[in-house]
């Protein structure tokens, strides 16, 4: 596909990947996807990110439509993911003069895709690049979706260009929003949902740096340019990253129970956090959706898991949990551990472990009893429920 004018001397050079199946090993992608890439034409001009490596050739077949691309001045490298890398190095070799912009954090990373030298310029927060009648204005978006992320905004034309931030997975005949007659709401909250849900805490923070910018069009790296309502999916995003937790005081008790025995174990702990002041709620792991189950983890002040011990480990549906928190912001989360078990009573012990792997703040000592619950064993889980609730109220998840 050629290169599509968006504004006086800006084009969109990118590529169209409309086979793409999966993105990320574990996203499905039924509508395909596209690498956009743009070039800014001032007295000097700037190309902003590169495709994935196969479609190269493609890409340089945009830019030359435009320009000679041994006379570009600079590349914006926005992310070092490889489908917006994967040809940094042929415009070294085809433009060996030209200048790389990136976040300051970015550095080491682009130092590490291209493996030669170059120039190579670490931005920080409201660093201005000016190209002579276009000016362009740097902010850094950590984990928007990793921690070089930039984005950047162009004054003289107010277009914001987004990189991952806003987009959608979706290859069509246009690549403005305002054509296309797909449910693009959905698509961009599942690329959210799939891509930066895991980072909300970070995303939070960063939107409010756009809160500056009259912004007239979003210009991401996938899928379709918004040109209406261009501020609309930063503030779903703002409605997506909010703190569900905050305010509620709620810890969700998940667990597994063959027998009972982790389900009584469960109820006890519920019950005791309620007498700490708490409000809770016992999950079926086997039970629950996996929504619900990211919404309850998203929405509590901390979460406990119980788990029985079978042939040394716990089980599969608590592993299915476990797994889960890895795909929303469970950063700095409170966490405690409890089961029952027949002879080792490992279970407990390798959830606990993968919890804290995965930084969330889990409290030292899991609760295990024997089999059947005893009476003595219930108080004492009214002891260990008495020092996880204080762990808890102990300061806040960060
Ligand atoms: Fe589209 Fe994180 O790369």
């Amino acid at each position: 596909m050629s290169a599509i004018k968006l504004s006086d001397n800006i084009y969109w050079v990118g590529v169209k990947d409309p086979e793409l199946k999966v993105f990320d090993i574990v996203m499905e992608t039924e509508l395909g996807t596209t690498y956009n890439a743009y070039l800014i034409k001032g007295e000097k001009t700037a190309l902003i990110d590169t495709v994935k490596k196969e479609f190269t050739e493609e890409y340089l077949a945009n830019i030359s439509e435009i320009m000679p691309i041994d006379q570009i001045d600079y590349l914006v490298v926005n992310h070092n993911e490889p489908d917006h890398s994967g040809a940094i190095t042929t415009v070294l070799e085809k433009a060996p003069n030209i200048k790389l912009i990136c976040a300051a954090p970015a550095v080491p990373f682009l130092k590490n895709v291209i493996n030669v030298e170059a120039d190579i310029t670490g931005v920080k927060d409201n660093h201005t690049l000016e190209l002579g009648g276009k000016t362009l204005v740097f902010k850094g978006m950590p984990y928007m979706h990793w921690p070089d992320t930039m984005m950047e905004y162009l004054q003289e034309d107010r277009i914001l260009f987004s990189n991952d931030g806003f987009t959608a997975h979706y290859s069509g005949d246009t690549v403005f929003a305002d054509e296309v007659t797909i449910d693009l709401d959905h698509e961009v909250y599942y690329y959210w949902d799939c891509i930066m849900r895991p980072f909300s805490g970070y995303i939070r923070r960063n939107l409010a740096k756009l809160d500056d910018f009259d912004i007239a069009m979003v210009a991401g790296s996938h899928g379709p340019i918004y040109r209406q309502e261009p501020r609309k999916y930063i503030d779903k995003y703002k409605e997506w990253t909010e703190d569900k937790a905050e305010g509620k005081n709620h810890v969700a008790v998940f667990f597994a129970s063959n027998y009972g025995n982790t389900g009584k174990l469960a109820k006890g702990v519920a019950e005791g956090l309620k007498k700490h002041g708490f409000a809770t709620s016992i999950n079926d792991v086997t039970e629950i959706s996996t929504d619900d189950a990211k919404k309850l983890i998203e929405s509590s002040t901390a979460v406990v898991v119980g788990t029985p011990t079978f042939n040394g480990d716990a089980v599969k549906p608590v592993w299915d949990l476990v797994n889960l928190f890895s795909t929303v912001y469970s950063i700095g989360k409170k966490a405690a551990v409890f089961g029952s078990y027949g002879w080792g009573g490992e279970g407990a012990k390798l959830v606990a472990q993968r919890l804290s792997g995965l930084r969330m703040k889990v409290y030292e000592d899991n609760y295990r009893a024997r089999l059947v619950p005893s009476e003595e064993e219930m108080s004492a889980l009214d002891e260990y429920v008495g020092k996880i609730a204080e762990f808890f109220k102990a300061g806040k998840k960060k």
